[in-house]
């Protein structure tokens, strides 16, 4: 959908709230619904802009669905730009151990896998006769995590030009440590969280400061108590 593809692999960006203190969920890790009408709304959009939206397993467990395009402005958009109503929804699960009676399986929404080989045998027996996922992409590393290289040259073959991702921290450190991040959105959102266990937009190892991957700011916007910070990746 953008000229700014990279050739290889998908432009991605993630989309994430966050509280005044940096966390993307309570420590129960109870469904992040924190933030403004706007902000859904700004989500929405950037949902709309993508041809796939990918989250961790954890992001479903915490809410069971995912967000659609519901806007009519943005279905029209999408319908001009000769692209499907919905861009496909892609749930990142080394284990597939997932829900069948989770109400995601019940959107009407495109839904793809992506998993182990072990994860995939695991999916096939558990959810053999109900809702399921259009497809399963198989990115193995050796070590039984995901090859996110080759995961990303799979979505990229089949289609997926612009990816959004929605989180949450542990697939978003993953992506970050494979160098396969081109943009952030963070909206800033007026309350506190705190908790050492409650996740925050990056979880992982965590990077050297000297060796942190460094941002360009490329626009700042505040609506009501809310600022949408827009960043890029600086790549040497
Ligand atoms: N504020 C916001 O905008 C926002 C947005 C999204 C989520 N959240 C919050 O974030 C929390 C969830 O975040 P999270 O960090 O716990 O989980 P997550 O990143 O959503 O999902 C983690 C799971 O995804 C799979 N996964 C991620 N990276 C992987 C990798 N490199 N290789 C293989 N599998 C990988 C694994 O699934 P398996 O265990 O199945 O193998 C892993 O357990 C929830 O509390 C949610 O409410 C907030």
């Amino acid at each position: 959908m953008s000229e700014k593809c990279v050739i290889h692999r998908p432009y991605t960006t993630v989309v994430l709230a966050m509280s005044a203190d940096g966390k993307i969920a309570d420590v129960a890790r109870s469904p992040a619904r924190f933030s403004s009408l706007s902000d859904r709304t700004h989500l929405e959009t950037q949902i709309a802009l993508a041809d796939g939206v990918l989250f961790g397993a954890g992001t479903l467990r915490a809410y069971g669905t995912t967000l659609g395009i519901s806007n009519p402005q943005l279905l029209q958009l999408r319908q001009q730009g000769g692209v499907p109503p919905q861009p496909v929804q892609i749930v990142c699960s080394a284990s597939a151990d997932l829900d069948p009676q989770w109400r995601f399986f019940r959107q009407q929404v495109p839904r793809w896998l992506l998993t182990t080989a072990a994860g995939a045998t695991h999916w096939q027996k558990r959810a053999a006769d109900g809702e399921s996922f259009e497809r399963i992409l198989v990115a193995d590393t050796s070590t039984g995590g995901i090859d996110w290289n080759n995961a990303f040259q799979q979505l990229k073959q089949l289609g997926v030009g612009r990816l959004a991702i929605l989180g949450g921290g542990e697939l978003v450190a993953a992506l970050l440590a494979a160098d396969l991040i081109d943009e952030f959105w963070l909206t800033v959102c007026p309350l506190i969280l705190g908790g050492t266990a409650a996740p925050t937009p990056v979880a992982g190892e965590g990077f050297s400061s000297q060796l942190a991957p460094r941002l360009e700011l490329l626009s700042v916007q505040t609506i009501e108590q809310e600022v949408f910070l827009h960043y890029r990746l600086q790549r040497s």
